[in-house]
């Protein structure tokens, strides 16, 4: 059984779709050991709660430095002894330490295919005002190991999801999350935990389906 601890930062739509793929069973082999939030008012947490999910926030803003902060988070995930880390929404730097140690077995939902609308910067609303400031016409999501760049790691599952005429930002996240996000995020622990993805030479590949 893979233990999964799952790292947000807010709403927490992203958790929810993998509480729901591991009730329901479209996730098998692994249990969602626990929720780390670094934002005390996360709605992620309440979710974690009604799920009997054990859940903690580690805030920032209770360290004197970056560097107390990343010790406290390192050992609350090395609490937990997790099999894979999955950033959904998670808004802060990796510290650089938890990358290293947990290479090929950190994963991130990022909002836009990449290598579009990613790196510094684009996270959250921000990818989706700049696609539509682009003028792109297909747009979608990502979910990557996590390697010490921003959003670099190697790509395991893609899915794009088509902008229609008159989106704002706001409706084109939501159709985003909901035809891509919630989908490939489950699907790609699911397959971790089945054994199905192999990393070679700086790239992912998703064994047979
Ligand atoms: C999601 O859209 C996720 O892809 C994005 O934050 C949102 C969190 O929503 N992540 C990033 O932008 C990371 N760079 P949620 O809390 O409802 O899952």
């Amino acid at each position: 059984m893979l233990r999964v601890v799952v790292m947000v930062s807010g709403g927490g739509t992203n958790l929810q779709a993998v509480i729901d793929g591991v009730e329901k069973g479209s996730i098998s082999n692994a249990e969602i050991a626990g929720v780390i939030s670094n934002n005390k008012n996360a709605y992620a947490l309440e979710r974690a709660k009604n799920h009997g999910i054990p859940a903690q926030c580690i805030s920032p803003k209770d360290f004197a430095d970056r560097g107390k902060f990343n010790e406290k988070l390192l050992e609350a995930v090395e609490g937990y002894m997790p099999d894979l880390i999955v950033l959904a929404g998670f808004l802060v730097v990796i510290p650089p330490e938890m990358t290293v140690k947990y290479k090929d077995r950190m994963i991130n939902i990022h909002p836009s295919l990449i290598p579009s609308f990613c790196g510094t910067g684009y996270y959250g609303l921000k990818v989706h005002e700049a696609a539509l400031a682009r003028g792109v016409k297909v747009v979608g999501a990502t979910v990557h190991f996590v390697d010490e760049g921003t959003d670099t790691g190697p790509i395991i599952l893609q899915k794009a999801v088509e902008v229609q005429p008159g989106d704002t930002a706001e409706i084109l996240q939501r159709r985003v999350m909901e035809q891509a996000e919630w989908k490939i995020l489950p699907r790609a622990i699911d397959l971790i935990a089945n054994g199905k993805v192999a990393v070679k030479d700086g790239k992912a590949f998703v064994l047979e389906e």
